[in-house]
């Protein structure tokens, strides 16, 4: 078994991690070093690996039993966030994704809109139509480098009949995350048009410093009536595979659609480590978790210093959230897709820019959730393609 290595969690070397089976890992041949799919390569948090080992020991391997989840999480938004949440408003699924779609099955129609902020988490496009809903898209607007909500696109969106918006906040691929004036308008027009916001805020745990990360549903009457806010414990300690999220009322009124819409089956599709994990993560994960953000506020700022000096032509904002970079390639002349010829010629996996909708021609994602040896690394992959070309 493997024992906690005493090292630097966030420094895991790279022969560990190639042994890793997971998506990131397992995707590419080993001369490729992957920094795509969200997932990170650090240890996880003490308290999860104990849970877990916990739970082997035992053959503690049935089915999942979330009684515990709504208060753990209760307790984490309101230490984390000062959100005030009723554990029993906290209703658990499989994970984010599957989440948002069935949030928005429940409460929509077939050939309604669903509008989005492109570029967005490229599920999110795809999603939408799987389930008959159509893709409005309000893309963000790049503005001196910063990537901003474009209200008045929204509210056109909101009057000319879209249901819901799927809101991403913090916003993936671009790092950022809505302060509470623009949540507020957000929310405003949402109860002007009688539209649903279905807020994922999967990457709200991990606000940078200099950012604060405010819950859609915590606003205030408007936005608890009109929202939902869907997250997990998935993306800020790493336990994607381990399958569990959950959807937060924060209205009775809410509350109520909740529970007449949502399947009843939803919460048997969570995983019962992914309900273990997660209360360990809420109850006693705070402590590695600030130790998680201090390292990934020093990946971005690393993130920086690397590009300038072996790629000045990539154009980044540092992210006020998360792990991900959303890089503007479109001065390099690599064309559409940028990640193509890194991944042939540079040996580095990024993710595509094209598939986070049009306007990320040119862009690529690089997840720096690593440590900063391997992020040096993937930079200078990605520079080496330029040589080869
Ligand atoms: C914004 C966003 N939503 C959802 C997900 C997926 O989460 P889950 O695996 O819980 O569905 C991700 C994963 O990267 C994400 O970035």
């Amino acid at each position: 078994m493997k024992a906690p290595t005493g090292l630097d969690a966030f420094d895991v070397p790279l022969e560990t991690l190639r042994a890793r089976r997971s998506a990131k890992w397992a995707t590419y041949p080993d001369d490729v070093l992957p920094a795509w799919v969200a997932e990170m390569d650090f240890e996880l948090a003490p308290p999860i690996r104990a849970v877990l080992l916990d739970a082997i020991e035992l053959d503690d391997t049935g089915y999942a039993e979330p009684g515990r989840l709504g208060s753990a999480f209760a307790g984490f938004a309101s230490a984390r966030f000062g959100w005030s949440v009723e554990p029993e408003r906290v209703w658990v699924a499989a994970d984010v994704m599957s989440a948002a779609v069935e949030v928005l099955r429940s409460f929509t129609s077939s050939g309604d809109g669903v509008v989005v902020n492109t570029p967005v988490y490229p599920p999110f496009l795809k999603s939408v139509p799987e389930i008959g809903r159509r893709v409005v898209e309000v893309p963000l607007v790049p503005d001196s480098g910063r990537w901003e909500l474009d209200l008045d696109g929204l509210e056109r969106a909101f009057a000319g009949g879209a249901a819901a918006y799927l809101l991403c906040n913090p916003h993936n691929p671009t790092g950022r995350l809505l302060g509470r004036d623009e949540l507020a308008a957000v929310a405003e027009l949402a109860a002007r048009h009688g539209v649903l916001v279905v807020a994922d805020e999967v990457h709200g745990p991990m606000a940078l410093p200099g950012a604060t990360h405010t819950p859609f549903v915590s606003l205030g009457e408007e936005a608890a009536a009109h929202g939902v806010t869907i997250t997990s414990a998935s993306k800020a300690w790493n336990l994607a595979g381990l399958k569990c999220a959950v959807i937060v009322a924060g209205s009775a009124g809410m509350q109520e659609q909740l529970a007449e819409r949502l399947p009843k089956s939803l919460r048997f599709h969570a995983g019962h480590f992914g309900v273990l994990a997660s209360v360990a993560a809420f109850t006693e994960g705070a402590a590695w978790l600030d130790a998680l953000i201090e390292h990934l506020d020093g990946n971005r700022r690393r993130l920086g210093e690397l590009l300038e000096r072996e790629l000045p032509a990539v154009r980044y904002a540092e992210p006020e959230a998360g792990f991900l970079a959303w890089l503007d390639c479109r001065e390099l002349g690599l064309g559409d897709d940028p990640s193509a010829p890194f991944l042939e010629r540079g040996r580095v996996a990024v993710n595509p820019g094209p598939t986070f909708g049009s306007p990320g021609r040119g862009f690529v994602r690089l997840n720096f959730g690593t440590s900063s040896s391997l992020l040096e690394e993937a930079v200078r992959r990605m520079a080496s393609t330029l040589d080869h070309a």
